[in-house]
């Protein structure tokens, strides 16, 4: 048996991955290394890469620009403390992500994951009401078929059957929950798609501190694309009823929807909004947490001080990789890219519609999703994909594909024509 084979078979028996039984486990595949869009596997097969691992490598893997400001920052330090210390590369970042994010997003709390900046973003809605002297703001208003992450604030506000999280459902913190979007993208607007909402936030604002939302695109819960229109009625009621308007951008920021952030398809602005994820180009762990004065002059009234600091809260390595990410995107024409990339995934996937296995096929930005009938078998259907040279992680009943960026039409191709047969079922 070789090394990479005895590693697999040790981690088999020792390792967590996510979401997966640790007593009887598939075999995880050993990737020795990653360039480009590919992954090399341990047993020397090449795997274009469709999951960008899980929305994060916009730029493929091992770009030089982002290896160059890895390896500068690691020479200069990789990590400080953050508590009375602060550093270049956080400040180059935050300037940056008050530049990007629209004008009223002024203040920058960095956390070290998406799902701890949606904890961040909960205590920032409730130290907001706390400070302007109302503290029955307590609730979360948001909506089915959500995913906010896995610890247990965000956990209390993903879809209560999909979030993947039902074991905990007794000590979740209980938060109101309105119909998912049923307006689809470019779907026309009929005022009867927001009336769930409009009732549930009209009986409770009184109590709710915040709505939170993943803008457009609902991600774990469903691939689901929903209309701006939606968006932009939520907002205008969240304002009607004072109540904070949270968007989680940590899967669809930085262009994965065709806009720079999803929020921008409605043309409305936040009072708190999550990045992460593509912030770091899927190269180290960061996330941000950005909000107005309006809500940091609630937190500090009367001294208030916001109390989250983790450990490694603005890691210098991070950040300064972050900001060449976000550098390297604007310095390709990453519209016209993921345009292009939309267009090639609408063409690519389009015989999937006449699959009688499939019951819809869509495309939003680089986003490309296959929903059949039924839940697939996960282990089955990797292995066809694998064969097939391209790697990909369906859920449920979403065979779907993010690519990286930087993805070739041939290798696109690839990848949807992956996709094609083994929804057809292929083998
Ligand atoms: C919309 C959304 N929010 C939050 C998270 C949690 O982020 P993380 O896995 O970095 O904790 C995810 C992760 O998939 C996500 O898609």
């Amino acid at each position: 048996m070789d090394k990479q084979h005895r590693l697999a078979q040790w981690d088999r028996r020792h390792v967590w991955h996510p979401y997966a039984s640790i007593a009887d486990p598939p075999l995880a595949t050993m990737i020795e290394s990653a360039d480009g869009v590919r992954l090399y596997t341990a047993d020397g097969r090449e795997l274009i890469d469709g999951m960008s691992s899980w929305w994060a490598a916009i730029h493929g893997y091992n770009h030089p620009v982002l290896n160059e400001a890895a390896r500068g920052q690691l020479d200069r330090m990789s990590h400080v403390m953050f508590g009375g210390i602060t550093h270049e590369p956080a400040v180059d970042l935050a300037s940056m992500l008050v530049e990007l994010t629209s004008a009223p997003l002024q203040k920058v709390f960095f956390a070290d994951s998406g799902s701890v900046s949606v904890e961040v973003a909960i205590k920032m809605a409730l130290q907001y009401w706390h400070g302007m002297g109302c503290p029955e703001k307590n609730r979360f208003l948001t909506v089915r078929s959500g995913y906010h992450g896995d610890t247990f604030g965000a956990m209390a506000l993903c879809d209560p059957v999909t979030g993947m999280h039902e074991h905990f459902t007794p000590v979740l913190q209980r938060h109101y929950f309105a119909e998912s979007p049923r307006c689809r993208f470019d779907e026309p607007w009929d005022d009867a798609y927001i009336e769930n909402f409009r009732k549930l936030i009209e009986a409770h604002h009184r109590e709710l501190a915040a709505v939170m939302l993943e803008p457009i695109v609902q991600g774990a819960g469903g691939m689901r694309f929903y209309s701006p229109e939606y968006l932009r009625q939520v907002k205008t009621l969240c304002e009607a009823y004072d109540v904070l308007l949270v968007t989680d951008e940590i899967a669809t920021g930085f262009g994965r929807t065709g806009e720079l952030f999803a929020c921008d398809h409605a043309g409305i602005s936040p009072d708190i909004m999550c990045l992460g994820k593509a912030l770091t180009g899927g190269y180290l762990t960061l996330a941000a947490t950005i909000t107005t004065n309006r809500v940091s002059d609630g937190i500090s009234k009367n001294g208030g001080v916001l109390m989250h600091g983790p450990t490694f809260m603005a890691n210098p390595l991070a950040c300064a990789v972050a900001s060449a990410s976000i550098r390297l995107l604007f310095d390709r024409p990453w519209r016209e890219t993921v345009h292009c990339i939309e267009q090639r995934l609408l063409s690519g996937l389009a015989p999937c519609a006449s699959i009688p296995g499939v019951a819809d096929v869509r495309a939003l930005g680089a986003i490309g999703v296959v929903e059949m009938k039924t839940p697939v078998d996960l282990a089955a259907v990797q292995k066809q994909f694998v064969k097939r040279g391209v790697w990909l992680r369906p859920f449920g009943k979403l065979i779907y594909t993010m690519p990286p960026y930087i993805i070739s039409d041939d290798d696109l191709d690839l990848v949807t024509g992956a996709i094609v047969e083994v929804a057809g079922g292929v083998k």
